[in-house]
C-alpha cells in the first residue's frame, strides 16, 4: 500500500490561484500514476493533493513490496522535475512525502462501474501514518515492508512513531535506495526480423510528430503478419524518447457497441483506469479547469463516470459530438508534451467511436502527437483518411527472414535443422504462423525443451504441418484438458480481453493456469481485477468458431445475465452488448428488447448509433417466427423509428425503409405506426428535393393521420405534410393544414411534441409562411409570435421558427435589419451549442442569408456560412433546398462583380433544376438573377431569352393568390420594357409592382420598387 501526499498543500493553496493549483495537482497525479503503472501497481484513489496506490492486490505479485519501493522512489524523482518547473513559474516549493506498508488488505469492487476499488484495513492507516512521518521529499516504510525488501533496499534506522488516536508506537524506517531493479515479467519477444524500411518510416514519422508536425499512420496487414509487433516497437522507441504512449483496442463484438473504443482511449489518456467514478471526476475536473460544466458532464457520460444524480444536459447528439470534439481538441492543443496514441484492430471499431476519433484527430497535424492505427486490409473507414495520414502495408516476411525467425524460435541444435527449414517454408512469411507451428510441434512431442533451444528426437522428415494457422490452433485447442478447453471457450465468448471475475461468474470456475502455460492467453492487468488477453486475436477466433453452437449459445446467454447483474447502474450503457450476446445465444425476443433499449439510450448520444440498434432490432424481429404473437408489432416498431427519424439524419433515402413499413403496417392494420413513419417519409422526400412526390404523398398522409383521430398525434405529425405542400407551392392546402394544427393545439404549446418541441409554435410559423406566399396580411405577426413562443423550447424548434421567417428574405419580404441580425446570431449560437448538424446547417443558412443581404463588411462571413450550410446539405444529404437558395446568392454576387456569363450559366442551371424538381418557393429569386443578368449583358438574343424565361415562369400554374412569382415578374417585365425603350410600359409595370408589393407588405420589394420609380 502506497500513500503519497503533497507537503504543506494548504500553504500552496493560499499562494496559488485555484486553477493553477488544480493544474499542478493534476500533474502530480499524472506523473505519479505513470510511475505506479510502470511498476505494475494500481492507483486506487486521487485524494485531491495526493494518491493512494496498491501493489499486488488482489493478485499477489511476488515482489510487490519491492515494486512499491521502486514506485515510491520513482515518484519522488519524477516530482523533482515538476518541482523545478513550479518553482520557476510560481515560486513555491513542491514536495511529496510517501509512505509504504505491506500486508493483508481487504480489497474488492465497491459501488458501480466496475472501476471502483478500495482497500481497507489497518495497513491503509499505517501507510498513511508512514507518509506523515516521512521527511519532505522522502519515503518512510513500516516494519512489515522493511522485512520484505531487506535484501534489495537500503533503509535508515528504525524510529518509533505513534499511531494517531492510539498510544501504540510502531517503528518506521526511511527508504534510502534500492539495490536492483526487479525483472518485471513480460512475454518473450523475438528479435525483430526485417521491417527495416517500415521501422525507418515509422521512426521518421515519430520524429516529425515530436517536432510538432503530428500525423496519423495506419499499419495494415493480414492477421499475424506483425502489426501489433510494429506498434509495440514504435511504442518502445517513443517511451525511450520520453513520449507518453496511450493505447486502446477494438473488439470483434464491439462493432455494435457504441463508444466503447473511444471511451477506453479517453480513460487511458486521462489516466482514469481503475479509479472510482468520484475520483475520476475530480481528476477530470482538475485536468480541464476551464471547461464548461455542461461539456464536462458530456465527457463524464462518454467515459462512463457520470454522476447519476446529475441529469444529462439537453443537447442533440451532433452538438454533443461537436462540443466533446472541441473540448478534447482544446485539451490536445494545450498539451505540450509529445504523445503517441495507438488504436489497435480498427477493423472492429464501432462507428460512433470512429466518428469521434476522426474529430479528435483533426488537430493532430498541429500538435506533437502521432496516432498509430493498426487494422486488417478489409477496413476502409475514416481513420484511414484523416488529414495528414500515411499508410504502411506489411507484406509477408521473405523466405530468408522467416528462416531466421524460425531459427531463433527453435534453436541451433543440429537435430532441428531440417525442422527450421520446414517451419520457415510452411509459415509463408507469417511470423505468427511460424510461432504456432512450433508450439504445435512441441505439444506433439516432436520438439523438446524450451524456446530457442529445442531438440528433436525422432525422424523429422515425416512431420506433417496443417496447412493453415487456423487448423494448427484448432489442433492445439483440441489437446487441452476438458476444464481448460471449457475456460478458453467461455473466454472466447467474452472477447479478446476478459477478466477473471466475469469468467468465474459465467463458468463457476476457471482453469487459467493451463491456458497461460500453453501460451494461449496472457495476464495483462493484475489489479484490481486480473485481466487476461488472448495471445493473438486468431486464437480467440478459432476458439470461438470451433465450439459447438449449443454450448456457445449457453455461454452467451449466461454472459448476458452476468453483464446485466454485474453493473446494475450501467445497464442502459451495456444494453447493446447484452443484446449482442442474447442474439448470439438465439434468445431473439429478449435480444430485440435490448436492442430497442440500446437505441433509446443512444438516441440522445449518437443518432447514428441509435439507428444501428434499431436496424439490429429490425433484423432480429424479422428472424422471429410468424407463430410469435408480437412478431408483427416487433417488426413494425424499429421500422417506425427508422423511418420517422430519417429526415434529419441525412444519408440515402432508400435507407429509411418506408415501403416495408407500409406493407407491414397494412398487414397488421397498424395505422398509427404508418402515420408516424409516413410523416417522416414525406418530410424526408421534401428535404431531398423530391417535391412533387412528397406533395402527392402528403395528401394521403393527412388522410391517414386524420383517420387515426388522435388530436395530439395529429398536431405532432402534420408538420411533414404541411411542409411538403408549402415547398411544392400548394400553399392553400399548406395554410389549411397549419391552421388545423393551430386549432387542435388550442393554445397548448407542447401538445403533440412527439418530434418537435412545440408543434404549435411551428404551426404558426408555417401559417405565416403560407400567408406570406399568398400575400395575406398577418404573416409577419405569425413569424414573430412563433419566434417568441419558440424561445422557451429546444434548439430545433428555435432554429426552424427562425428559418421560416428569415428564409423568406430572398423573396423580398423582409429587410435584413438589426432585429434580423440579432435573432439569427442568437439562434446560430444556440444551434452550435445544442442542435444536430441538420439544424446547425439551417441556422447557418438563415444567418448567412441575413448577412449577405446587408451591405457591410460581414457579407463575406455570410457567404462562408452559406457555403458551410450548402456543403452539409450535399455531403450529409440534408436540406436540398439550400442549394437553389445559396447558388442564387452566388449567381447574384457574380453579376454584381461583373461576371455576367458566370451568373447566367449558374442561374440558368438553378432555374432548370427547379422546373424539374417542382421546387416553387425560390424560383422567383433565381429567375430574377437570370433575367437581370441577361438584360445587363445584352448580347445578341439575350433580351429574347430573358423574355422567354419570364414567360416560362408566368406559365407555371399556381394556387390562386400565390404572389411569389407574380411580384418578381412585374418587376422583370418593367426591366424588359425599359430595355426596349418603352418608358410608358416601364412606368406602368413599376407602378403595378409597387402596388402589389405594398399590398402584401413585402418590404424588400417595396424598397426596390421605390428606387425604380425614380431612376
Ligand atoms: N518482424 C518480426 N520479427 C519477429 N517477430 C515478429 C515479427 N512480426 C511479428 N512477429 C511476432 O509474430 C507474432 C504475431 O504478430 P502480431 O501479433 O504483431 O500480428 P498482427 O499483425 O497484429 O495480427 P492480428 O491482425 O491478428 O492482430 C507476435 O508474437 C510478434 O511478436
Ligand atoms: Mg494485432
Amino acid at each position: 500500500m502506497l500513500f503519497a501526499d503533497v507537503v504543506r498543500s494548504m500553504d500552496m493553496a493560499s499562494t496559488l490561484e485555484p486553477e493553477r493549483l488544480r493544474e499542478i495537482m493534476a500533474a502530480v497525479f499524472d506523473r505519479s500514476a505513470v510511475v505506479v503503472q510502470r511498476y505494475g501497481g494500481t492507483v486506487d484513489k486521487f485524494t485531491g493533493d495526493g494518491l493512494m496506490a496498491l501493489f499486488g492486490a488482489p493478485v499477489a505479485l511476488e515482489d510487490h513490496a519491492l515494486r512499491g519501493c521502486l514506485a515510491a522512489l520513482g515518484i519522488l524523482q519524477e516530482i523533482k522535475g515538476l518541482a523545478a518547473e513550479v518553482d520557476a513559474r510560481d515560486h513555491v516549493a513542491l514536495q511529496l512525502r510517501v509512505g509504504l506498508d505491506s500486508g493483508q488488505v481487504v480489497a474488492g469492487g465497491i459501488g458501480t462501474g466496475g472501476m471502483s476499488y478500495t482497500a481497507f484495513g489497518e495497513h491503509v492507516g499505517i501507510a498513511q501514518r508512514m507518509e506523515s512521518v516521512a521527511p519532505p521529499g522522502g519515503v518512510a516504510v513500516s516494519e512489515s515492508t522493511a522485512r520484505l525488501v531487506e535484501n534489495t533496499a537500503v533503509l535508515g534506522e528504525p524510529v518509533l512513531v505513534h499511531i494517531k488516536g492510539t498510544d501504540v508506537a510502531i517503528p518506521a524506517r526511511q527508504l534510502l535506495k534500492t539495490v536492483a531493479d526487479p525483472v518485471l515479467t513480460g512475454r518473450h519477444e523475438w528479435t525483430l526480423v526485417g521491417r527495416q524500411w517500415e521501422m525507418g518510416a515509422l521512426k521518421g514519422l515519430l520524429d516529425e510528430s515530436i517536432a510538432g508536425r503530428g500525423c496519423t499512420v495506419g499499419v495494415v496487414g493480414a492477421p499475424g503478419i506483425g502489426k501489433t509487433r510494429l506498434a509495440r516497437e514504435v511504442a518502445r522507441i517513443a517511451n525511450e524518447s520520453g513520449v507518453e504512449v496511450f493505447s486502446t483496442f477494438c473488439e470483434s463484438h464491439g462493432l455494435e457497441v457504441s463508444f466503447h473504443v473511444v471511451a477506453r482511449m479517453l480513460r487511458t489518456a486521462f489516466r482514469l483506469n481503475q479509479l472510482d467514478a468520484t475520483s475520476a471526476r475530480a481528476l477530470v475536473g482538475a485536468r480541464l479547469p476551464a471547461a464548461e460544466p455542461d461539456d464536462v458532464a458530456l465527457l463524464h457520460d462518454l467515459i462512463g463516470i457520470q454522476d447519476n444524480d446529475v441529469a444529462l444536459p439537453d443537447i442533440e447528439p451532433d452538438a454533443r459530438r461537436r462540443r466533446l470534439a472541441q473540448l478534447i481538441n482544446t485539451a490536445l492543443l494545450g498539451r505540450q508534451a509529445p504523445a503517441l496514441y495507438v488504436i489497435e484492430d480498427a477493423h472492429w471499431i464501432d462507428s460512433a467511436s470512429e466518428a469521434m476519433f476522426a474529430e479528435f484527430f483533426s488537430v493532430i497535424p498541429r500538435i506533437p502527437a502521432m496516432v498509430l492505427v493498426t487494422y486488417r486490409p478489409e477496413y476502409r473507414g475514416v481513420l484511414t483518411q484523416t488529414p495528414g495520414s500515411h499508410t504502411i502495408s506489411l507484406s509477408p516476411l521473405s523466405h530468408s527472414q522467416t528462416a531466421v525467425l524460425a531459427g531463433e524460435m527453435i534453436g541451433p541444435h543440429p537435430s532441428v535443422k531440417t525442422l527450421v527449414r520446414q517451419v520457415a517454408e510452411r509459415a509463408v512469411g507469417n511470423p505468427f504462423f511460424a510461432e504456432e507451428i512450433v508450439r504445435d510441434l512441441v505439444e506433439r512431442g516432436v520438439l523438446h525443451g524450451n524456446w530457442s533451444c529445442y531438440v528433436s528426437s525422432g525422424d523429422v522428415t515425416e512431420v506433417s504441418v496443417p496447412a493453415t494457422v487456423q487448423a494448427i490452433i484448432a489442433a492445439r485447442i483440441d489437446r487441452l484438458g476438458g476444464r481448460a478447453k471449457h475456460t478458453l471457450n467461455a473466454a472466447a465468448v467474452i472477447g479478446l480481453r476478459f477478466d477473471e471475475e466475469t469468467l468465474v461468474s459465467v463458468l463457476g470456475d476457471a482453469a487459467l493456469e493451463e491456458l497461460t502455460a500453453a501460451e494461449l492467453i496472457d495476464p495483462v492487468v493484475f489489479a484490481p481485477h486480473t485481466e487476461y488477453a488472448f495471445r493473438h486475436p486468431l486464437i480467440r477466433t478459432v476458439a470461438y468458431e470451433s465450439q459447438l453452437k449449443s454450448g456457445r449459445a449457453e455461454l452467451h446467454r449466461c454472459l448476458a445475465r452476468v453483464i446485466e447483474q454485474r453493473d446494475p447502474g450501467s445497464v442502459d450503457e451495456n444494453a447493446a452488448l447484452i443484446a449482442t450476446h442474447l442474439e448470439a445465444a438465439g434468445n431473439l425476443r429478449e435480444a430485440f428488447s435490448w436492442h430497442m433499449r440500446a437505441g433509446s439510450w443512444s438516441r440522445y448520444r449518437d443518432i447514428g448509433a441509435a439507428r444501428v440498434s434499431w436496424q439490429r432490432a429490425r433484423q432480429v424481429a424479422d428472424r422471429l417466427s410468424a407463430a410469435d404473437l408480437d412478431g408483427m408489432s416487433m417488426r413494425i416498431a424499429p421500422r417506425t423509428l427508422l423511418c420517422g427519424s430519417a429526415w434529419h439524419i441525412g444519408g440515402a433515402v432508400a435507407d429509411a425503409g418506408f415501403d416495408e413499413l407500409r406493407d407491414l403496417t397494412a398487414e397488421a392494420g397498424d395505422k398509427r405506426s404508418l402515420a408516424i413513419g409516413m410523416a417522416g417519409w414525406v418530410c424526408l422526400l421534401a428535404f431531398r428535393g423530391r417535391y412533387l412526390e412528397s406533395s402527392r404523398l402528403a395528401s394521403e398522409c393527412v388522410d391517414l393521420i386524420e383517420s387515426v383521430g388522435d388530436s395530439a398525434m395529429t398536431v405532432g405529425l402534420l408538420y411533414g405534410p404541411t411542409y411538403a405542400k408549402y415547398q411544392a407551392g400548394e400553399v392553400v392546402e399548406g395554410l389549411r393544414l397549419a391552421q388545423r394544427r393551430i386549432d387542435l393545439a388550442a393554445g397548448d404549446l407542447a401538445k403533440g411534441n412527439l418530434i418537435l418541441g412545440s408543434p404549435l409554435a411551428l404551426g404558426i410559423s408555417e401559417r405565416g409562411a403560407a400567408r406570406c406566399c399568398l400575400g395575406i396580411s398577418g404573416w409577419m405577426e405569425d413569424f414573430d409570435d412563433a419566434i417568441a413562443m419558440a424561445r422557451g423550447f429546444d434548439a430545433t424548434t428555435r432554429v426552424i421558427a427562425n428559418w421560416f421567417k428569415y428564409g423568406t428574405i430572398p423573396n423580398g419580404t423582409l429587410l435584413a435589419d438589426s432585429g434580423a441580425l440579432q435573432d439569427t446570431a442568437e439562434v446560430l449560437q444556440v444551434a452550435e451549442q445544442f442542435a444536430d448538424d441538420f439544424n446547425l446547417g439551417l441556422a447557418q443558412l438563415t444567418r448567412g442569408l441575413v448577412l449577405v443581404h446587408r451591405d457591410d463588411a460581414n457579407r463575406e462571413a455570410g457567404f462562408e456560412l452559406m457555403a458551410s450550410a450548402r456543403e452539409k446539405a450535399v455531403q450529409e444529404r440534408f436540406t436540398f433546398v439550400a442549394l437553389p437558395i445559396v447558388d442564387t446568392q452566388t449567381a447574384k454576387e457574380k453579376a454584381r462583380i461583373g461576371d455576367l456569363d458566370g451568373a447566367i450559366a449558374l442561374s440558368q442551371a438553378i432555374v432548370d433544376d427547379q422546373f424539374d424538381t417542382g421546387e416553387m418557393i425560390y424560383r422567383g429569386p433565381a429567375v430574377t438573377v437570370l433575367v437581370e443578368s441577361l438584360l445587363q449583358r445584352g448580347a445578341a438574343g439575350d433580351v429574347q431569352t430573358a423574355q422567354e424565361v419570364i414567360d416560362r415562369l408566368a406559365a407555371v400554374p399556381t394556387d390562386p393568390g400565390f404572389v411569389l412569382h407574380e411580384i418578381p415578374l412585374l418587376r422583370l417585365r418593367a426591366l424588359v420594357a425599359r430595355q426596349g425603350g418603352d418608358q410608358t410600359g416601364y412606368r406602368d409595370w413599376v407602378d403595378r409592382y409597387r402596388a402589389t408589393a405594398t399590398a402584401c407588405g413585402f418590404q424588400g420589394h417595396m424598397a426596390i420598387a421605390e428606387a425604380m420609380r425614380c431612376p
